[in-house]
């Protein structure tokens, strides 16, 4: 949990004592700064003249302001932050540009040792003071994130220290602001808890880690949650999840997390790839780079992270998390090429390669979840093939599915949360790839178009239900250089979940 207080406040910016006082300037289409209505507006025209601050993305200055008998600007520190140009082009949306903007201010707070914050809201063409403040809050908190708990801290610096109290300058109290203010707290807070579980080494973060974490949200918010054990799967004859995980001493689990609205109202599914390290198993992965593969649990954390909005913000439809999770490791008992595995329906898979392990899991997931909730839709979120990176590189996520409305509101609400989607073919031409002699399929369908046949795979077990697949391989971390994704796992999915629930009409 973050501990920053953010409260609004009428107060005159020139009362704030404390450490920073911080004003945002958006360029208009001409690259001008709108400068009267400026607390400061004496100070920024001088900038401006000197050329010292221009306005464009990321830009700062900081500053100390002279306490004169006119003039009574007490805050110890003034800084100046630029929001970019208006631009119509989507990437560079205004939503986007403020939370960069945070992402900014979070910057210059840790590098200033700042603690509390007084925030004069800039206008930004097209978006109104709630957009302005909610994207802001997300910006801020998701850029002043650290993961530094296994990290002894450096005796000559200071430690980190984040951001204590924020107190925004706005033009009321209300209702709306407020809310906006919640609406950007809990889904940064969702994105860092996501990225905390991911930033866990494996021995650090296990199966059973997400099973408890889901029993703590449950209790939480009263939500339903169930974990099938190794016996559970047994019984219901899961032979992906079981087949990745014979290989392991660590035991697996099939974590199931409920939020139910109504009786009457629709199901979304949510399926996250769960798989705590991924060594490859027997068909073994390189060594090089192989700690990395300690993310591969992002699907699950973005699914299961998003879970905590839900159950705050209690939506009018119904959400069912479900995450398959084990490691793949190469154990006496692994799983070898050439076994044939059975899937939860009956489904049979020859296994060409161990490292394709993520399709075997969230297989026996999909199946499972969607007869028993019968959900409305499905969306599975995984880090499930290298050739995603190969295809969009580290800047968007693939998405593939069986439902262009699904697909559509998915790409909108990337979109508009700043995690951009691109979608990839999935005619029926790329299933031949996964056909097998000795079984119904087989795990892999060769170098071409790797993150397609992958989603074939997954369409195999997804019927008619309309369903969505989003490959996070290359964006759920080195993720697009932004001020507000520290190095490290991004959390990304997370807020285009939350966006699709808090934006969700009938399906
Ligand atoms: N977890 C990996 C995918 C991955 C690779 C994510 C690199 C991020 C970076 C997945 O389990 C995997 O190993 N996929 C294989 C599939 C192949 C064997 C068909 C891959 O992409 O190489
Ligand atoms: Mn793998
Ligand atoms: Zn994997």
């Amino acid at each position: 949990m973050t501990s920053t207080k953010l409260t609004l406040t009428r107060k005159k910016p020139e009362t704030f004592s404390g450490d920073l006082l911080v004003c945002c300037f958006e360029q208009d289409k001409n690259e001008k700064i709108k400068v009267n209505r400026s607390p400061v507006e004496n100070e920024l025209k001088k900038a401006i003249a000197l050329g010292d601050f221009k306005g464009t993305d990321g830009n700062t200055l900081v500053f100390y302001p002279q306490v004169s008998e006119k003039r009574k600007l007490s805050a110890k520190r003034l800084l100046f932050v630029g929001l970019g140009k208006q631009e119509s082009d989507k990437l560079s949306s205004a939503r986007e540009r403020c939370r960069c903007c945070g992402g900014t201010i979070a910057e210059k707070a840790a590098e200033l040792k700042a603690n509390k914050l007084f925030l004069c809201l800039p206008e930004v063409q097209g978006l109104n003071e709630e957009e302005i403040v909610e994207c802001l809050v997300e910006g801020i908190l998701l850029g002043d994130y650290r993961f530094l708990k296994y990290k002894k801290p450096d005796e000559k610096e200071p430690p980190f220290q984040a951001i204590k109290e924020i107190e925004i300058s706005a033009s009321s109290s209300g209702k709306g602001l407020r809310r906006a203010i919640l609406h950007g707290q809990q889904a940064a807070e969702a994105g860092r808890k996501a990225r905390d579980m991911a930033n866990e080494p494996g021995n650090g973060w296990t199966p059973t880690s997400f099973a408890e974490y889901a029993q703590t949200l449950a209790k939480k918010h009263e939500m339903h949650c169930t974990v099938l054990d190794k016996t559970d799967m047994k019984e219901l004859k899961m032979g992906g999840i079981l087949g990745v995980n014979q290989g392991s001493a660590e035991p697996p689990k099939m974590v199931i997390l409920e939020y139910r609205a109504s009786e009457k109202a629709q199901t979304i599914l949510l399926v996250g790839k769960g798989l705590t390290f991924d060594s490859g198993g027997v068909s073994l992965k390189p060594a090089a780079g192989m700690e990395e593969m300690k993310y591969d649990m992002c699907g699950g954390a973005a699914v299961l992270s998003m879970m905590g909005v839900v159950g705050t913000e209690k939506p009018k439809v119904n959400v069912v998390a479900i995450i398959p999770s084990t490691d793949n490791m190469s154990g006496g008992s692994a799983l070898k090429p050439g076994d044939i595995v059975r899937h939860y329906g009956g489904i049979t898979s020859e296994i060409i390669n161990t490292d394709a392990e993520g399709r075997l899991i969230l297989a026996d997931a999909l199946a499972y979840g969607i007869e028993k909730y019968q959900p409305a839709c499905v969306v599975d979120l995984a880090t499930l093939t290298g050739a995603v990176i190969l295809g969009l590189g580290h800047h968007r996520t693939g998405l593939l599915g069986n439902n262009q409305d699904l697909i559509d509101r998915l790409l909108a609400a990337g979109e508009r949360v700043g995690e951009p989607l691109w979608q990839l073919p999935l005619d029926k031409e790329y299933s031949k790839q996964i056909e097998s002699d000795v079984a119904d399929i087989k795990n892999t369908g060769g170098r071409p178009a790797g993150t397609i046949t992958a989603a074939a795979y997954l369409q195999k077990f997804v019927g008619d239900t309309p369903w969505a697949h989003m490959d996070i391989a290359g964006t759920a971390w080195n993720f697009t250089k932004k001020s507000y994704v520290p190095k490290g796992p991004s959390g990304t999915g997370v807020r285009t979940l939350v966006e699709l629930v808090r934006s969700w009409k009938k399906f």
